[in-house]
């Protein structure tokens, strides 16, 4: 009954499941170690995680679907910024195809050192992707799914090491990107791509000279989504701080097809479709480092105009268009969900905006009215009807 107790055999469930079975995740760095029966999941068998491992039930689970119209401006989000990315090539890294995923081992002078609260070393980075005929990436923005996903792991410093750090909230932060095909081939991406064909089978593995790890990030990290939840796969410990990156980085169509076609899994099968299901939000907020379209007019930063030790987001403004709101559908939560973070300044914006918005509104329906009653009498002049109608329609988008 009591919580603690409840923690208790939690933390002894997921202890049994981790020695009995190795942690199996790619996103652990011990992926290797796989025991005989349970620990042996894989993405078929999705429906049963939870049995051997609890968390994969839980409530802040990833991947999640990121709908940019309900993300929450957050100023307080600063640049993303790494140290020790660029490694010198007589440096030798563990490149593995653990079955499940490509890994490749980074070193602990990799290290995040802004942008979160507390610093992160890493130590994997691994990929997520589909096949020939669809795309497989983890995350997906208001519902598209891209080709393939990238996902660098890091660890809290305040703990020793990864598996110690892995069952504490605060304890693990990834960084995600989306890989799309572009016109060029992507040399940063060619450093692992290259060595796929010598690990085909599942376990095999082979070291590839270091090379400069943030290029295989998008060069802007000031545009970000941020949430807390889980690794995707198995223990899905609810340990991670995400962030998602505005940016997607771009491969060529050859070397997304040399991705998806080229490691064996388990079965012997091609390694492909290594992505999980979209998971329930269930009540959690999704930040967002810079404002979208829609956000912008409602969700001035607190204090803005006055955020002292500030710099003008530069990146945001010039980096990206933000695209128009799809939908006038979810404002109403988003609003709801502004209510947290948002000044007073906010407020009243809104109030006046939805004054005006009600009075325009009220003003087309009665002209409406009076032009249907004419019509009814005479015809009136299509012009006029015409106008009247764009006007209200107009309105009612941009709501
Ligand atoms: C994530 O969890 C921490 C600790 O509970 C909390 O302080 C923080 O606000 C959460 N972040 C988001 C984006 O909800
Ligand atoms: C980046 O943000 C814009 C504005 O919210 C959004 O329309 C776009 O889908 C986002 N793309 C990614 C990859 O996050
Ligand atoms: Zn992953």
């Amino acid at each position: 009954m009591s919580s603690t107790g409840l923690r208790v055999a939690l933390l002894l469930v997921a202890a049994l499941g981790r020695a009995g079975a190795g942690v199996g995740a790619e996103d652990s760095p011990h992926s290797h170690e796989r025991g005989p029966g349970q620990g042996h999941w894989s993405y078929k068998d999705w429906q049963e995680w939870n049995l051997h491992y609890p968390d994969c039930g839980g409530m802040m689970q990833s991947p999640i679907n990121i709908n940019t119209a309900k993300t929450i401006f957050s100023p307080q989000l600063r640049p993303i910024q790494l140290s020790g990315y660029s490694l010198p090539s007589k440096e030798r890294l563990k490149l593995k195809n653990n079955g499940h995923t490509v890994v490749l081992k980074l070193p602990e002078s990799l290290a995040i050192t802004g942008g979160y609260a507390q610093q992160y070393r890493a130590v994997q980075l691994h990929l997520h992707w589909g096949s020939l005929t669809g795309p497989g990436s983890e995350h997906t923005i208001n519902n598209h799914r891209f080709p393939a996903e990238i996902h660098v792991v890091h660890y809290n410093t305040k703990y020793d090491n990864f598996e110690e750090a892995m069952v504490h909230p605060d304890g693990l932060a990834v960084l995600g990107a989306f890989l799309q095909v572009g016109p060029r081939e992507n040399p940063y991406y060619r450093q692992i791509l290259e060595h796929l064909y010598t690990i085909q089978g599942e376990g095999e593995e082979v070291l590839v000279p270091g090379f400069n790890i943030a290029g295989l990030l998008p060069a802007n990290l000031n545009l970000y989504f941020h949430y807390n939840g889980s690794l995707t796969t198995p223990a899905c410990y609810q340990t991670v701080k995400w962030t998602i990156f505005n940016q997607t980085v771009q491969l060529s169509q050859d070397q997304i097809s040399v991705l998806v076609t080229t490691l064996r899994g388990d079965d012997d099968s091609p390694l492909q479709n290594n992505f999980r299901r979209l998971q329930e939000l269930h009540g959690r907020h999704v930040l967002a480092s810079f404002q979208t379209a829609l956000t912008s007019v409602k969700q001035l930063p607190p204090g803005s105009g006055g955020s002292p030790g500030r710099p003008p987001l530069g990146g945001a403004a010039g980096a990206k268009p933000s695209l128009a709101p799809r939908a006038g559908g979810d404002s109403s939560s988003e609003a709801g969900a502004e209510k947290h973070t948002s000044s007073f300044q906010a407020g009243d914006v809104l109030a006046v905006l939805f004054g005006v918005l009600f009075a325009v509104t009220a003003l087309a329906f009665l002209l409406y009215i009076h032009k249907h009653r004419n019509q009814n009498a005479r015809l009136d002049s299509p012009t006029k009807s015409k106008v009247i109608y764009t006007a209200a329609t107009t309105d009612e988008n941009a709501v």
